[in-house]
């Protein structure tokens, strides 16, 4: 009689990488059997370095080895007692230029599987708001607020990345992550919400100072506190020390007081706005410093901007750039932020507004207002000044979307540029996308003849040429899960939308548009329209990512004096 070895399923799991000396590893572990401890064993060329170990049940633990030699790294752990969320490595001296690598992260947050997308994602977990937009050391940054476990908002962390020409990003290491006590549960209570950044040596130098809402739900008096910290190495965050520990007295405010946004008056001082709501509704405070690094004296200044339309609840991420020269009275300024809670006569949610108006750095006289975005998916749209002008870039989604139960893998909006044409302010795309177009799919006439297109992999870009402004014309998109077109008439510009079986759609039109050149991006999961060099820019989410199949227009071809359609590409 032979016996058998009963074999025990084994679940340990590794995760194996080559890797250079000086390589840093960040990794997120619990424990899965409340009381018993976690651990992961680290190896180098087959010799454990160390174990890296938790008791955490709730919320996973970050963890940071760095190695101090080169070699095979083999990070093992059994799976049944250990949870693995996500693992990455980089080398501090080459991640600007090269990103992270990821080594693992889980189905929870996993990024969708796109092969050819161009709009920027993270490349594990939730992302919303972009925060800390600016240039420093001669990269363009973009941090943004991120959990990294799952694909729904919970505690808040900065995301992180660097770009060249605001279309290529390389992903860096988390940023700023919540307090211990908030990191210890993942009851979404808070964390490090959205705010900005600036150059701390005002020299352009690598030194980065952000501004930031610490919150705390329940916490009292104060839920939302601003806290500001310093990067070094452009890569991690020094401690932070709180720069407003509290809301303005006498104003009667709510315990909304967030989304700091610093940025250099007309009279050089640092300026900061932040978004708060009163009885009345949403309001914008200014608060300014003399320290030239921003990191102390902030003192306020009063109320900025008021407003009150469409229902809104606070004023959210507050953004303002100069639409010319910032140093001289003419100037006008932009005045940028999200109207929470709004609903217009149309269904649409959460809007965005612009408000145009002189500022001479204490006070700001509007003259205009606008909405940002007729399809009113780029909410917390943040700004800054770079070489050429404004640029600004917004989170491509819409609140009112959102479930607790469902994951809500998110993007950004393609960059924009902000300016100014005398009457209206333009947002139309960075000029980096043009480089996006990588092969012609029309140039000949097909879709202006009526033919019906396909669109490959519907990563595409599509312009018309109108025959004159306001030439009605409709063109619509194959879908499989949704209805889309886009339609030009009397009423304006707009984007048809519609979930089969779902609810009535919001109408994202445009009123009173009368373009005479469009161009349409589409990519899985969004739409962006820009008419008239961006006088009216229309972003809408789109469910699933299945690609757009094909475009055919179905009225008005002699509306389009020509249209050319690229496939586009990073
Ligand atoms: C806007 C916002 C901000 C807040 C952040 C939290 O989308 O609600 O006001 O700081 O998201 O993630």
């Amino acid at each position: 009689m032979t016996y058998q070895a009963t074999t025990i399923p084994s679940a340990r799991q590794s995760v194996r990488a080559e890797l250079d000396t000086g390589t840093v590893i960040h990794l997120w572990l619990k424990s899965r059997r409340p009381g018993e401890v976690a651990t992961m064993s680290v190896e180098l060329d087959g010799i454990e370095l160390q174990q890296v170990a938790t008791a955490r049940t709730e919320e996973f633990e970050f963890c940071k080895v760095a190695l101090p030699r080169g070699g095979s790294l083999e990070l093992s752990y059994d799976a049944k007692a250990t949870d693995v969320s996500v693992i990455y490595a980089f080398l501090p001296t080459r991640v600007q230029n090269e990103g992270i690598r990821v080594l693992h992260h889980s189905a929870e947050n996993a990024p969708p599987a796109l092969s050819d997308g161009y709009h920027f994602r993270p490349l594990f977990g939730w992302m919303n708001d972009p925060n800390g937009f600016g240039r420093f050391g001669g990269q363009v940054h973009l941090f943004y607020q991120h959990y990294p476990h799952s694909l729904r908002w919970n505690t808040m962390h900065w995301g992180h990345a660097v770009s060249n020409d605001y279309v290529h990003w390389r992903h860096l290491p988390v940023f700023l992550f919540p307090s211990d006590d908030l990191s210890q549960r993942n009851d979404g209570r808070g964390g490090a919400f959205s705010g900005s950044a600036i150059a701390a040596t005002g020299q352009g130098g690598d030194d980065i100072r952000v501004f930031y809402t610490e919150q705390v739900r329940d916490r009292k008096p104060e839920e939302q506190i601003q806290l500001s910290a310093t990067s070094l190495d452009g890569l991690s965050a020094e401690p932070s020390t709180v720069i407003l520990p509290e809301r303005p007295g006498g104003l009667d405010l709510t315990l909304d007081f967030r989304d700091p946004y610093v940025f250099k008056g007309p009279d050089g001082r640092w300026k900061m706005l932040i978004g708060s709501r009163d009885k009345a509704g949403g309001v914008v405070l200014l608060y300014e410093t003399l320290d030239p690094v921003g990191a102390d004296g902030w003192t306020f200044l009063g109320t900025l901007h008021r407003e009150n339309r469409y229902g809104m609840t606070a004023a959210e991420c507050p953004c303002m750039v100069p639409l010319g020269d910032a140093g001289t009275s003419e100037t006008r300024w932009a005045l940028i932020f999200g109207l929470l809670t709004s609903r217009d006569q149309r269904g649409r949610r959460n809007m965005t507004s612009v408000t145009v108006g002189r500022f001479d750095g204490q006070s700001f006289t509007p003259e205009l207002e606008q909405e940002l975005d007729f399809g009113s998916d780029a909410y917390a749209f943040q700004a800054f000044v770079d070489d050429g002008g404004p640029v600004g870039i917004a989170w491509l989604a819409n609140w009112t979307d959102v479930s607790k139960k469902e994951d809500f893998p998110t993007a950004m909006t393609l960059p924009r540029r902000v300016l100014w044409d005398g009457t209206a302010v333009l947002t139309p795309p960075v000029e980096g996308v043009n480089a996006l177009r990588h092969a012609e799919l029309d140039g000949t006439g097909r879709l202006a003849a009526g033919e019906r297109l396909p669109l490959e992999n519907g990563a595409v870009e599509i312009e018309l040429d109108l025959s004159s402004p306001g030439a009605a014309f409709e063109l619509r998109f194959d879908h499989t899960d949704i209805d889309l077109a886009l339609r030009l008439d009397a009423e304006g510009l707009e984007i048809l939308f519609g979930e089969r079986g779902g609810k009535a759609s919001p109408r994202y039109l445009a009123a009173g548009a009368r373009p005479s050149t469009v161009r349409v991006f589409l990519d899985a999961g969004s739409i962006e329209v820009f008419a008239d060099n961006g006088r009216w820019t229309g972003t809408k989410r789109l469910p699933t990512f299945m690609g757009v199949k094909a475009a055919q227009l179905s009225q008005g071809n002699g509306s389009i004096a020509s249209a050319r359609v690229w496939q586009l590409k990073l």
